[in-house]
């Protein structure tokens, strides 16, 4: 039996209201639909993880390849037909909103192709939510996607602690936003608009209040997340570097860790700060894409393959025992048998710890859609069944290494057995251990035992 059969009209007409967030995509995301979740808790919502209970449902969608759009789609069949039953059971109504990356792209089509929804909001206008859901309960269908010169952060309330330690002891922050680069597979600079750093004295002061509720690792975001720059306490300009040594110093912040960086933008203090900040864990996600000059080039990366094998090998030298970590496209329009062995080459010379690997999907709007020599759907699916068999050889094979090693691992949630507890490594790897004395949030030694392809175990010391 469902929530909704119990429910009756006078339960639920109260002021308790409860929103269900679903959220797609990037770790902006999840930010985001954090911070929509704060907005909200304001005008009285609180989360659910059940649908069938919720006065409002948020879609926090991802646009980056056609599957994860379409997506969105079929969550809003499902929706609508959770609405229906509900309503027709005497029970309460339901809004439902559209935020994210589709609702950029798409904005007043999603009304037109779903009827459910109520709300289209994009990623720069959150901070009007709780305005724009006044408008819904006037009986209006509303969408929000004006670029606009507020800065939304200073517009959002702050979580309160208690919701941050809810969130876990590891989290997320927005330093930078929005991308320059125009990528031409790539819908983002398009969906979050031209690249925003946020001031360094805002970012200092989201952290420590993070901190002082019990969060010991933060992950920096930014589309370019190394592109960051603003001006420091000093009065100079600072980028990621500096920054990265400021928020060093907060006690009781215990590992940083940041992402997506492009290799344009892996400035030398960057570089530097990988060997001085001991709190920096030893990951870094540096996307490439490709192997192959004429593809890098027809993809607007402007970096070459070799200018990216000696980048890594200058940030190695800071800091030998990095994981690296990459972004790959196969069969990007005019990619050759020939262009796709570089990226294996590539690969090999590289040495991953970890990595994403994707088809090519063409998105609307961007220039890549429009080139000719698109590659068959059957190439693409084979390239990147060798491209994965290759990349997760080497995972394991990173894996394996650290397998004898002491590290410290940051407790992060319960195991699947009693007394488990799940951790990460500073490579980012999830590590299991028997931990009955220890509790999350605890930063513990432990010596690695086993590796399987997507887990550590560990033993303590
Ligand atoms: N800002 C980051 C990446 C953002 S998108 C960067 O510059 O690297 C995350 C990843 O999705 C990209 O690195 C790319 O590998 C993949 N991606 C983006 N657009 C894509 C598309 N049209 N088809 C397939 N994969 C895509
Ligand atoms: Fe997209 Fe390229 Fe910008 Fe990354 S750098 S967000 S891939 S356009
Ligand atoms: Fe997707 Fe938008 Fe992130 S397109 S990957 S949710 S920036």
């Amino acid at each position: 039996m469902s929530t909704l059969d119990k429910q009756t009209p006078q339960q639920t007409s109260g002021k308790e209201k409860k929103v269900f967030i679903k959220t797609f995509g990037c770790q902006m995301n999840v930010y985001d639909s954090e911070r929509m979740s704060d907005a909200l808790a304001k005008d009285g919502y609180s989360e659910t993880t059940n649908v069938d209970d919720a006065d409002l449902v948020l879609l926090n969608t991802c646009h980056i390849r056609e599957k994860a759009a379409e997506k969105v789609y079929s969550d809003l069949g499902r929706i609508n037909k959770t609405k229906e039953k509900r309503l027709a059971a005497g029970g309460k109504d339901m809004k439902v909103a559209v935020a994210g990356c589709v609702a950029q792209a798409e904005g007043k089509e999603i009304l037109r192709r779903s009827p459910v929804v109520d709300l289209v909001i994009g990623p720069q206008t959150y901070h009007q939510l709780p305005n724009a859901l006044e408008r819904v309960h006037q009986g209006k269908r509303v969408v929000e996607t004006e670029f606009t010169e507020d800065d939304k952060f200073e517009h959002l309330p702050k979580a309160e602690k208690k919701q941050i330690r809810s969130r876990g002891v590891t989290a997320f922050l927005t330093v930078q936003e929005g991308c320059d680069k125009f990528c031409t597979f790539c819908v983002v600079p398009y969906t979050r608009g031209s690249e925003v750093s946020r001031p360094a004295n805002q970012l200092i002061s989201e952290a420590e209040s993070l901190v002082a509720a019990g969060v010991r690792e933060i992950t920096l975001l930014g589309q370019n997340v190394n592109a960051w720059h603003g001006e420091g306490g000093d009065g100079r300009e600072w980028g990621l570097g500096e920054l990265l040594h400021e928020l060093a110093k907060i006690e009781g912040l215990d590992r940083l860790r940041y992402t997506t960086s492009h290799p344009r933008d892996m400035d030398q203090s960057l570089i530097n700060a990988h060997r001085d900040i001991e709190k920096l864990m030893p990951y870094l996600h540096l996307p490439v894409q490709s192997g192959s000059d004429k593809i890098l080039k027809s993809m607007n990366r402007r970096h070459t393959r070799d200018e990216y094998i000696k980048l890594m090998k200058r940030i190695r030298d800071v800091r030998p025992d990095l994981a690296l970590s990459g972004d790959f496209i196969v069969g990007f329009p005019g990619e050759t048998e020939e262009d796709f062995e570089d990226t294996l080459d590539l690969i090999r010379q590289v040495e991953y710890a970890q990595a994403y690997s994707f088809k090519y999907s063409p998105r609307p709007g961007t220039p890549g859609a429009d080139f000719d020599n698109h590659v068959p759907e059957d190439i693409k699916a084979d390239r990147l069944k060798r491209l994965q068999t290759l990349l997760a050889e080497q995972q394991l094979a990173f894996s394996q290494q650290c397998v004898g090693k002491d590290i410290d691992l940051l407790l992060e949630k319960k195991g699947k057995r009693e007394g488990q507890l799940i951790g990460r490594s500073p490579w980012l790897q999830s590590v299991i251990v028997d931990a009955k004395e220890s509790q999350i949030g605890d930063i513990i030694k432990v010596r690695i035992t086993r590796a399987a392809p997507n887990s550590l175990e560990a033993d303590i010391i």
